[in-house]
C-alpha cells in the first residue's frame, strides 16, 4: 500500500450558515423564515459554532486532524452595501487563531452560498456589477484575515446551478420556488432576490466567473501566503451503453468551471456519488441500487473517479474539499471513508498530486432546504443543549489521520 504523505492535508468540512445559527442578515434566513418558504425547517441556532468554535476546532484537533475547513460569512462581514463590521472581521480572526493555537491549517471558504439579503435584493450575481462587490468583500476580507489563511477557495461548488438544473431539477418545485423568492422580495421591498442555490446558470454564471478572478487578484493583492483555489462538486459519469450521453453530460455538469480551476492553485473536489448516463440521458437508479439517506447511489468508489477526471483535465494540485455520506447508521460513515481511502491510495501510487481529504462534516448540521434530518457529521450535536458527541467514524478518520502523518500504515490499517 502506497503510504500517504507525511504532510497529507487532513481535515473535516463545515460552512458558515449551517453551523454558526442566527444568520438573521442572510438570504436564506429570509427565505427560511418567509410563510412561503421550501425549507423543511429553519437553520435557527444551528450547532451554535459562532459561539461554540473554539469546541469544535479543539475537537478537530484531538480527533487528529491538520485542517479545519470553515467559511466566513459575508451577511456579518457587510451587513450593510459598504458597510464593514470591525468585530465580524475580528471574530474570524479569533477563530483562525484557535486553529494556529490548535496545529490546524484553517481552510477558508468565501462564499458556502449565502449572502446578504441586500445583496440577493438588489439582484444577487445576476446584476452585472455583482463582480466589484464580492471583489470589495474579498479585498476587505485579505486585509484583515490574510496573515492568518493557508487556503482560501472562493465559490463553494462554483458549478451547483448546473448540478441542480442537469440532475436533481424538479419542475414541480419551480412554482414553490418562485413564491418564495417572491415573498422575500416583497419583505425586502425590492421586485427580486437571487440566491446563489437557487438561480440558473444562465442567470448567474458569468458574473460568477468574473466574481472568482476578480477575489483572486484582490486576495492575492492583500497580506498572506496562502493557497487559493475553487471548490467543484464532481461525480462520477459512468456512460451506459454505445450512443450514450455521457460526455455531453459531463460538459453540461461543469461548464467554464474546469478551465477556470486551471488558472487556480488548486482545484477543490467535491464527491458524493455517481451518475449512470444512457443515450437518453441520466439514467433512473435500479429498485436494489444501495442509497444513502440523501436519496442518491451510495458509490464509494466515485471519488477514485473524480479525483482522476481531475488531474486529467484540470492537471491543477487537488484537495478533496468535501466528501460524506448523510447516515444515521454510523458505520456505513466508516465503511465509506475506508473505500474511498483506498481509492486515494491508487491515485497517489499513480503519480496524481493530491494532497490533502477533508471530510463532510465535522458536525451533524443544517443541510439547506432538508433541514437537521440529514446526518453528515462525524460528530453528534445535541440540538437543545448543543453537546458535542464524536461518532465512532470520527475516532476512525483521526486516528488513520494521525498514524499515516507518523508513517505507521500497519497500525492504520489494524
Ligand atoms: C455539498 C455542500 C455542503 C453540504 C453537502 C452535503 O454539496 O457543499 O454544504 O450540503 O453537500
Amino acid at each position: 500500500m502506497t503510504r500517504f504523505p507525511k504532510d497529507f492535508v487532513w481535515g473535516t468540512a463545515t460552512a458558515a450558515h449551517q453551523i454558526e445559527g442566527g444568520n438573521v442578515n442572510s438570504d436564506f434566513w429570509l427565505a427560511e423564515n418567509v410563510p412561503e418558504t421550501i425549507f423543511r425547517e429553519p437553520s435557527g441556532d444551528a450547532c451554535d459554532s459562532y459561539h461554540r468554535y473554539g469546541e469544535d476546532i479543539a475537537l478537530a484537533a484531538e480527533l487528529g486532524f491538520n485542517t479545519h475547513r470553515f467559511g466566513i460569512e459575508w451577511a456579518r462581514i457587510e451587513p450593510e452595501p459598504g458597510v464593514f463590521s470591525r468585530a465580524a472581521l475580528d471574530h474570524y480572526l479569533r477563530v483562525l487563531d484557535c486553529c494556529h493555537a490548535h496545529g490546524l491549517a484553517p481552510m477558508v471558504s468565501l462564499n458556502h452560498w449565502t449572502v446578504p439579503r441586500w445583496f440577493a435584493a438588489r439582484g444577487g450575481f445576476e446584476r452585472e456589477d455583482s463582480p466589484d462587490l464580492f471583489a470589495r468583500f474579498a479585498d476587505q476580507v485579505g486585509r484583515h484575515l490574510g496573515d492568518g489563511m493557508a487556503y482560501v477557495t472562493t465559490f463553494n461548488e462554483a458549478n451547483i446551478q448546473r448540478v441542480i438544473g442537469s440532475t436533481f431539477h424538479n419542475p414541480k418545485a419551480a412554482p414553490g420556488l418562485a413564491a418564495m423568492k417572491q415573498a422575500c422580495a416583497r419583505a425586502c421591498g425590492s421586485d427580486r432576490f437571487s440566491m446563489v442555490q437557487f438561480a440558473t446558470s444562465d442567470e448567474i454564471e458569468a458574473q460568477l466567473v468574473e466574481s472568482h478572478h476578480r477575489a483572486v487578484q484582490a486576495l492575492r493583492a492583500g497580506p498572506g501566503n496562502f493557497e487559493l483555489g475553487v471548490t467543484i462538486s464532481m461525480a462520477e459519469v459512468e456512460g451506459v451503453g454505445e450512443d450514450n450521453q455521457a460526455e455531453a453530460f459531463e460538459n453540461d455538469l461543469y461548464g467554464p468551471w474546469l478551465e477556470v480551476a486551471k488558472t487556480a492553485d488548486f482545484v477543490g473536489v467535491q464527491t458524493y456519488t455517481r451518475y449512470r448516463i444512457g443515450p437518453e440521458g441520466r439514467l433512473r437508479l435500479p429498485p436494489d441500487a444501495v442509497r444513502t439517506d440523501m436519496g442518491y447511489e451510495y458509490r464509494p468508489e466515485a471519488l477514485e473517479a473524480t479525483v482522476r477526471f481531475a488531474a486529467r483535465r484540470i492537471g491543477r494540485p487537488i484537495i478533496v474539499t468535501e466528501h460524506g455520506i448523510a447516515s444515521s447508521d454510523d458505520t456505513r460513515r466508516v465503511a465509506l471513508i475506508d473505500t474511498a481511502l483506498e481509492g486515494l491510495e491508487r491515485c497517489l501510487a499513480d503519480g496524481i498530486d493530491l494532497r490533502g481529504y477533508v471530510h463532510w462534516s465535522l458536525l451533524d448540521n443544517f443541510e439547506w432546504v432538508l433541514g437537521y434530518g440529514m446526518r453528515f457529521g462525524l460528530v453528534e450535536v445535541d440540538r437543545t443543549t448543543f453537546a458535542r458527541t464524536a461518532k465512532p467514524s470520527a475516532r476512525h478518520l483521526g486516528k488513520i489521520a494521525r498514524l499515516s502523518r507518523d508513517h505507521n500504515v500497519d497500525a492504520m490499517k489494524g
